[in-house]
């Protein structure tokens, strides 16, 4: 399993640092968690699991709610992606992140060329109403690469060769513009050495609801059998308070299972709430 937890003494020691630099603004933050030893270590073991395994779930890391604290720590990881989102569960939210629904199978920012290479999730609340709902999903598309290679050679060579249009307005929901974008461009391809992976059905949907054309039934076909296959190789993991998950979106695929809500008396939803941004690969 690709979980790494922190010891007690040393979850003890990150807490009493991020409670001390808390109040330091946030550029001093930075340089402080640059330098210090104990964040030093957890990145670089948590470096060393992504490189091998793409995807890592940190336990008892000894901060949470903390959104300074956060982002120092991806900055650890490359580039930051310049927002730390929060976000919780709403029923009119049209932003697909925030619906009780399950969210399929996709990279974050599919439609960007150069999309963040980690994505981080921590979780601030979990689900109202149980460890049944809000499980995470992640999938290595090497584990995909090595079945199709074997069993379906076919499909694999459509997967590197077929074009899939995805269509969005913006490249996310934190984007400041939005304006159309559409991106035609194989679910698998090379960058530096490694196969990425590149796919966001309800974009590639987007395109040819708004485009009013129909999917042709080659690529539905196509997309049916690739997802067929991912969920061979899905792996689930319940994320508790103040877990974080790190995935390679370069390297994998991750979803989300549904989720629930509880109304309070004064009209309020309480529901699962997680800290979510990124971080672009190295030069
Ligand atoms: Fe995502």
């Amino acid at each position: 399993m690709a979980i790494l937890s922190i010891s007690t003494p040393l979850r003890a020691h990150i807490s009493s640092i991020a409670h001390h630099i808390n109040v330091f603004v946030q550029s001093d933050i930075d340089s402080f968690i640059q330098q210090n030893k104990y964040f030093l270590l957890i990145y670089q073991s948590v470096e060393k699991i992504l490189d091998k395994n793409c995807f890592v779930v940190i336990k008892n890391i000894g901060f949470n709610r903390n959104r300074a604290i956060f982002e120092s720590f991806i900055k650890l990881f490359g580039r930051f992606y310049g927002v730390v989102e929060y976000t919780g569960i709403k029923v009119d939210c049209a932003y697909t992140g925030c619906s009780y629904n399950a969210l399929t199978l996709h990279n974050d920012d599919a439609v960007d060329l150069n999309n963040p290479k980690y994505t981080f999730i921590q979780v601030l609340s979990e689900d109202p109403n149980g460890t049944n709902f809000g499980w995470n999903g992640v999938v290595r598309i090497d584990d995909v690469f090595e079945y199709l290679t074997l069993h379906d050679k076919a499909l694999l060579d459509k997967l590197f060769n077929y074009h899939f249009p995805m269509l969005s307005y913006g490249v996310s929901a934190y984007s400041e513009s939005r304006e159309e974008i559409i991106l035609r461009e194989p679910i698998f391809t090379y960058h530096r050495g490694y196969l990425k992976v590149r796919f966001d059905l309800s974009r590639i949907k987007h395109f040819y609801f708004k485009k009013e054309i129909a999917m042709p039934d080659e690529e539905k076909l196509i997309l049916d059998k690739f997802l067929s296959v991912c969920q061979q190789f899905r792996k689930r993991y319940y994320l508790s308070c103040g877990d974080i998950l790190i995935v390679d979106n370069h390297r994998t695929l991750h979803d989300r299972e549904e989720t629930t809500l509880e109304l309070d008396e004064d009209g309020r939803f309480i529901s699962r709430e997680i800290l979510v941004s990124f971080a672009y690969e190295k030069n």
